[in-house]
């Protein structure tokens, strides 16, 4: 292999992979220690409250001198945070100015990513979730062994809080415009009174964003875990939101039939056990011309190894807590972090939809967007049964694009076998739609 085409991920010897290894071997004391700050209230007693000495932090957030001061010279010495005075370690030769006296401070990078919230590149959250698994381990070889689970509410309120955190400025702050930029959505969530769904809504912060960003709009959150319920009604609440929207805990399954004008499932179908009958429930809880928005990870359409570093980090989620999260309840799909394209369309097929289209959406953190399109409603007719109906409302629209359709569609109908034939009658009544919905004619 030639060094143009060598991946920077793939050791090329012993030393080589030595010597990444180590570097995650740093990597993970940052991500635990950030963990310790960020839960210590640390980082954010030196951003509120000034540079500190380790028993000033110490006292300011109830914590240990002796553990403040080690944390924070292993900040310092990773390059977290700075020392302000450099004292000497020896009490004698620093003329009584002992390691206790040394000050440190938050830099504005620091701060930035590890205490602000709303900011884009806001990572503390991220280490709650190693963490989370980290407590979960031998669970997660139990589950190894015998196929089990670690249910999302045993991995417990770190990874739920870090769930929630990481996404939260991704909605607050680029889900508004990102959704305006596709007019086919944006029409629908501006119906007067437009009713919303956000299914697996977590701590509720996609449906607040959804809420703010269009006023006359009501939402429904559903998820099962009651916790995140709980936390996303504070949250709304918090926010101003709460006469907009409501939380229901439970099942997904159970939402209302023909009740709304858009369901959006925000990063949560490729952690659900079943994602076929929650996206069949989502088809049957939309009004006529509802749509189903589904967002989740950006991943290749197609595995390849090596891949790249979003590869990377989905297979280390699917590993540590989504796929483990899906295994929990059983019978399973057993989907995990790494839900393709094609996989998605499978589900959506079962589920009664047409097809599955990505939409134009840009940038935005991990994720992909997908469409499914589709009649809703609790009667709206498997899409076999749909198009013929519609049919023969365009009887004429039949003999005139008829020859257009059969030049294409009358071959593959012929050699579809029993089992892709099924995908390709939904492909056929996605054109069908393009043509005067005749298509699914042409296989009758
Ligand atoms: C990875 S979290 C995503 C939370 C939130 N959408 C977000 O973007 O932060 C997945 C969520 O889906 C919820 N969930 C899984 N299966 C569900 C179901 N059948 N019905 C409702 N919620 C479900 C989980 O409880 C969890 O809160």
């Amino acid at each position: 292999m030639t060094a143009v085409e060598q991946q920077p991920n793939v050791p090329v010897s012993a030393d080589n992979l030595a010597e990444r290894l180590l570097g995650a071997a740093l990597g993970a004391a940052d991500i635990l220690s950030i963990y310790l700050g960020d839960r210590l209230g640390w980082y954010r007693s030196l951003l509120t409250d000034g540079p500190a000495t380790c028993g000033e932090l110490a006292e300011r957030t109830g914590t240990h001198p002796r553990y403040a001061r080690e944390w924070l010279e292993q900040q310092a010495v990773t390059g977290l945070l700075t020392v302000d005075s450099d004292a000497p370690d020896d009490p004698v030769a620093s003329g009584g100015y002992p390691a206790a006296s040394r000050r440190f401070s938050l830099p504005t990078a620091t701060a930035e990513v590890l205490t602000d919230e709303h900011s884009l590149a806001f990572l503390a959250p991220l280490p709650r979730m190693f963490a989370a698994a980290a407590g979960q381990l031998p669970a997660l070889l139990e589950a190894y062994r015998n196929g089990g689970g670690v249910s999302w509410k045993q991995y417990g309120v770190d990874a739920r809080e870090s769930q929630a955190d990481m996404n939260r400025p991704w909605y607050e702050r680029v889900l508004p415009d990102a959704l305006r930029g596709v007019t086919s959505v944006d029409q629908v969530l501006r119906r007067p009174h437009a009713r919303i769904a956000d299914i697996g809504c977590g701590a509720g912060w996609s449906s607040i964003a959804l809420a703010r960003a269009y006023p006359e709009a009501s939402i429904d959150g559903f998820d099962i875990d009651a916790a995140s319920i709980e936390l996303a009604r504070s949250n709304a609440w918090q926010s101003g939101m709460s006469d907009r929207i409501r939380f229901h805990a439970g099942d997904a399954v159970q939402m209302p039939e023909s009740a709304y004008d858009a369901v959006f499932a925000f990063e949560c179908v490729h952690d659900m056990p079943r994602p076929v009958e929650v996206l069949a429930a989502a088809r049957r809880a939309l009004v006529a011309t509802g749509t189903v928005i589904v967002m989740d990870e950006a991943v290749a359409e197609s595995f390849t190894a090596p891949g790249d570093e979003i590869e990377r980090l989905m297979y280390g989620f699917s590993l540590l807590v989504c796929l483990p999260d899906g295994m929990a309840h059983q019978p399973s799909a057993a989907t995990g972090t790494v839900m393709r394209l094609d996989r998605l369309r499978n589900y959506a097929h079962d589920a009664g939809f047409l097809d599955v289209d990505v939409l134009p959406i840009q940038d935005f953190g991990f994720w992909r967007f997908y469409q499914l399109s589709g009649q809703g409603g609790p009667d709206s007719p498997r899409p076999e049964v749909m198009c013929g109906a519609v049919a023969v409302e365009h009887a004429w629209e039949v003999v005139q694009t008829a020859k257009v359709i059969a030049r294409w569609a009358w071959p593959r109908a012929i050699s579809a076998s029993a089992v892709g034939s099924r995908r390709l009658l939904s492909k056929l009544t996605h054109h069908s739609q393009k043509y005067g919905q005749i298509a699914p004619l042409l296989l009758l």
